[in-house]
């Protein structure tokens, strides 16, 4: 008989409603995604009210969904972990609800674990740690962050973005060029036909030593690339007609270039400022993208550091992540979970 750990994992914290099972923090046995995409697809972003409703109808059928895939039955669960922090207060809600009711009736331990955290730790699933200390980034649509890992459960920031998160600057580059939502894997695929050196956007360095990010000013830059400086009057200028596709495709390559660059950036500080970090961890939805993933594997080569880059379904959204690093938090806590008392939490300090 099995005598390790069989976590069932819920996330909800934005709009992907997600049920895991995962064993012994490393082999995941389900890992069920009902994506929301196509009921935000109109409004180009996530409308907080809608993800949240739209969870609650889905997070039990998605929930035994998991258990069937994994066929495990309730009974066989050792814990039930959650994301409970940071995300959509509404979305939160309704998968904190459902893993506490979840955890009471079944007896077992609950544990709350933050999502952010959750994306540091989804490369170690189906192969196990990393080298530790190691250097993590954590690059999405809510949060762009360096930290030195010490192990799952010892995390500290480094440095942060100090206004959009990279994720949110690909999403929006992605409605200026008009490009259907989710903006971030379509502009990906734009910018696989376009000249990345036909722009010279700005990549951002901020203080010398600086480990944070900014990406608004990215931002604005396509903007008046694609609609004009306001109040200048060049041949260029405000109103101009719209652009054919291989403009748009060299506007998509370039900003990409511009965006990973200043990633690239500051993980290289932050390397040579953390000497000790033996390998590099790096999640989040933007880990999904080509020229990210090309050029951290390129990065970790030249240092000869090990790279931990999540397979594609681990890098968005999920709750195996979430399963597996409560394996962590519990081992760690002496099998103590959180009572039922624990909150959603929108924000969080770290
Ligand atoms: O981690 P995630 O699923 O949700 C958050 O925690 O925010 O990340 C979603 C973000 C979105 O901004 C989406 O556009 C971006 O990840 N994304 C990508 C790609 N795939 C997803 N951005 C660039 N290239 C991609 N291939
Ligand atoms: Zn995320």
């Amino acid at each position: 008989m099995h005598r390790g750990s069989l976590i069932l994992g819920i996330e909800t914290s934005c709009d992907e409603t997600a049920a895991a099972v995962v064993e012994d923090g490393v082999r995941v046995r389900s890992n069920v995604i009902a994506s929301q995409h196509d009921l935000h697809a109109e409004f180009r972003g996530v409308v907080p009210e809608i993800a949240s409703r739209a969870h609650a109808e889905r997070v039990l059928p998605v929930f035994r969904k998991a258990l069937s895939r994994a066929g495990v039955s309730k009974r066989e669960l050792t814990a039930v972990a959650v994301g409970n922090r940071p995300g959509l207060i509404g979305s939160l809600l309704v998968g904190v609800a459902a893993a506490k009711a979840t955890a009471w009736g079944l007896n077992l331990p609950l544990v709350g674990i933050d999502h952010v955290h959750a994306h540091l730790y989804a490369g170690s699933l189906e192969t196990g740690d990393p080298l530790y200390p190691a250097l993590g980034l954590v690059v999405s649509g809510g949060h762009t962050a360096l930290y030195r890992v010490g192990s799952p459960v010892e995390v500290e920031r480094l440095g942060a973005t100090i206004d959009d998160a990279v994720g949110e600057a690909f999403d929006k580059v992605a409605a200026i060029l008009e490009l259907p939502y989710p903006g971030g894997p379509n502009l990906d695929k734009l910018a696989a036909d376009g000249d990345a050196s036909a722009h010279d956007f700005p990549v951002s360095r901020l203080g010398r030593d600086s480990l944070d990010f900014s990406f608004s000013g990215l931002k604005t830059a396509v903007l008046y690339a694609v609609r004009g400086v306001p109040g200048k009057r060049d041949e260029e200028g405000a109103g101009r007609p719209t652009l054919d596709r291989q403009r748009r495709a060299d506007i998509a390559a370039s900003f990409q270039r511009a965006a990973v660059r200043a990633v690239l950036l500051k993980l290289e500080r932050a390397l040579e400022q953390h000497p000790e970090c033996r390998s590099l961890v790096v999640g989040g939805g933007v880990s999904a993208n080509s020229l990210l993933r090309a050029e951290v594997t390129r990065l970790a080569k030249q240092r000869a550091l090990e790279l931990r880059l999540p397979r594609m379904e681990y890098c968005l959204d999920n709750a195996a992540m979430i399963a597996g690093l409560a394996h962590h938090v519990l081992i760690h806590r002496d099998g103590r979970g959180d009572d039922l008392t624990l909150a959603a939490e929108p924000t969080t300090a770290c």
